[in-house]
């Protein structure tokens, strides 16, 4: 049996570091059964327990209803894996809420969760929230990819995690054969089961395209006029793509190798400079026109706006199944600054955070 908290009683802190955007490897965690007074003065987050949830009657058995040891290797299980930090947690603890609170069988939903630190802390913090989900913690260790970030792209070298994505198929057991990879600005307003039973045919990887952006900003000049490196497009029409929502065959790309491909077009990214951002570019390079398509519903991303503040997005036309607030701006902060978005209030039921407590409260 699971261990059920009490929802009145439990309530979990977290060193707070969203305002000051501190690099993660400098953030220390600290999580208490109560809003212990902290001998340091750092504001801490505490977040509610989120309700409990159950599969319905039409669910496949689970591992554990048949009596079998509960298992990530579990084959009817969906499989999710997110990076998480505490930079967005607040973010990634509402995605995960979102997800489970529309999904029909909630208890199918395995989550994997990638972390930048071994803490336990951040472990108890998950655990005690969603007491009733199924999870479990990978460390990634950024020093993987710190040697492989060229240096001009200073903000990644702050946010390492992430490239985490392009090491699922590595750091996932090998028994997990297919993965829905998620950002954690973002929330799921629809069965996830849904975007899970996706066929990708032949494909490694699916995800929504997006055929009328110019795909030639995604990479500069030097890229496009040395015909040894831009003869990778030559055989497809390459659309880009959002990495925030992927489905990913893992066992296609434990077979093409594709974490090592990657790898060394960011080592050519280091030798010379051949595109801006930062862990989107090698996956376009792999993967652009030859994704399985993916319906527009499940990432209607570009939500955060260009600017940190200020600048509003509305939803595309069309069926919403996912809302992604990629861009600078993200909800909790514009929430917390008094200026939220119109599109912000679609994010406010799924917010968990309780308020920032203070160690002399
Ligand atoms: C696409 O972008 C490139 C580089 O930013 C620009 O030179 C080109 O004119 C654009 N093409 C179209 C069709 O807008
Ligand atoms: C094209 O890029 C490759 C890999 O970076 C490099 O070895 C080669 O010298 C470049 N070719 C030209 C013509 O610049």
């Amino acid at each position: 049996m699971r261990w059920v908290g009490n929802a009145a009683l439990v309530s979990f802190i977290i060193v707070e570091c969203i305002r000051s955007f501190a690099p993660t490897q400098a953030i220390r965690l600290s999580v208490g059964r109560f809003a212990t007074p902290k001998v340091s003065s750092e504001p801490a987050m505490v977040f509610q327990e989120a309700p409990a949830f159950h599969n319905g009657i039409q669910c496949p058995f689970s591992s554990e209803d048949k009596g079998e040891a509960e298992s990530v290797c579990d084959a009817s299980a969906v499989h999710i894996a997110m990076t998480l930090d505490t930079v967005y947690l607040r973010g990634s603890i509402a995605a995960i809420l979102s997800i489970v609170q529309h999904s029909d069988c909630p208890q199918t939903l395995i989550f994997h969760f990638l972390v930048s630190q071994r803490d336990v802390e951040l472990k108890t913090l998950v655990r005690h929230t969603f007491p009733y989900l199924r999870f479990k913690f990978y460390y990634f260790d950024v020093k993987l990819v710190k040697d492989l970030i060229s240096s001009s792209l200073r903000r990644d070298l702050e946010q390492p995690l992430n490239y985490a994505r392009s090491y699922l198929a590595e750091i996932l057991e090998t028994c997990i054969q297919r993965v829905i990879y998620l950002d954690s600005d973002l929330i799921v307003v629809d069965d996830i089961a849904k975007l899970w039973g996706t066929n990708l045919g032949s494909h490694t990887v699916g995800a929504p395209e997006y055929c009328h952006v110019n795909f030639t900003k995604y990479f500069n000049p030097l890229f496009w006029s040395n015909s040894t490196l831009s003869s990778i497009f030559e055989s497809r029409t390459p659309c880009y793509f959002n990495t925030g929502v992927m489905i990913i065959d893992l066992a296609k790309w434990r077979q093409q190798d594709y974490t090592r491909r990657i790898e060394l077009w960011m080592e050519i990214q280091k030798e010379g400079r051949i595109y801006e951002l930062g862990s989107l570019p090698p996956f376009l390079l792999l993967f652009a026109g030859l994704v399985k398509p993916i319906e527009h519903r499940w990432n209607q991303h570009g939500l955060g706006g260009d600017n940190a503040m200020g600048s509003c997005r509305n939803l595309h036309p069309g069926p919403v199944s996912l809302l992604h607030w990629s861009g600078k701006g993200k909800p909790w902060l514009r929430l917390d600054s008094g200026k939220p978005c119109p599109i912000d209030s679609l994010w406010v039921p799924y917010d968990l955070f309780t308020k920032t407590q203070f160690a002399d409260e």
